[in-house]
């Protein structure tokens, strides 16, 4: 069976609450619920942390035994250096996943030290978009 992770990173511990006209109105445990038991034929594991080192801790420590990380870095994705090098060091294909649209918002959110690095990159579909990216590792 192959082993996924799903990261998040700064402020979507707050989905259901957080500006719900861009993220949606369902927590993420929740929705987490859903989709363990929709790929079932997965080994599907969840984090989240604020946290810049923590992010890249836990890519190093998932990134040369896990068949795929889904990583939405949120804010991080604009202005992580350090997240971009932990991709490009490990070995586990990264699927970059965002919530929301971040081409039809702020300029500041155009730009993604993720992409480069990324296997492929999965946006704007609100929750959906983590779907995608399990149906990706098929
Ligand atoms: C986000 C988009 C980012 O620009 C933003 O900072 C987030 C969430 C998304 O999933 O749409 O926190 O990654």
């Amino acid at each position: 069976m192959k082993k996924l992770i799903i990261i998040n990173g700064p402020n979507l511990n707050l989905l259901g609450k957080r500006e719900p006209e861009i993220y949606g109105s369902q927590t993420f445990e929740d929705y987490f619920k859903n989709l363990k038991s929709k790929y079932n034929n997965f080994k599907l594991e969840y984090y989240q942390s604020n946290i810049e080192g923590e992010l890249i801790d836990k890519l190093q420590e998932v990134g040369f035994n896990y068949d795929g990380i889904i990583l939405n870095a949120a804010a991080y994705t604009h202005t992580s250096v350090g997240i971009g090098d932990a991709i490009k060091g490990i070995e586990t294909p990264v699927v970059e996943v965002h919530i929301s649209n971040t081409f039809s918002r702020e300029e500041y959110r155009h730009h993604s030290y993720i992409s480069p690095n990324a296997k492929g990159v999965i946006l704007g579909f609100g929750l959906k978009s983590y779907d995608l990216a399990i149906e990706s590792f098929y």
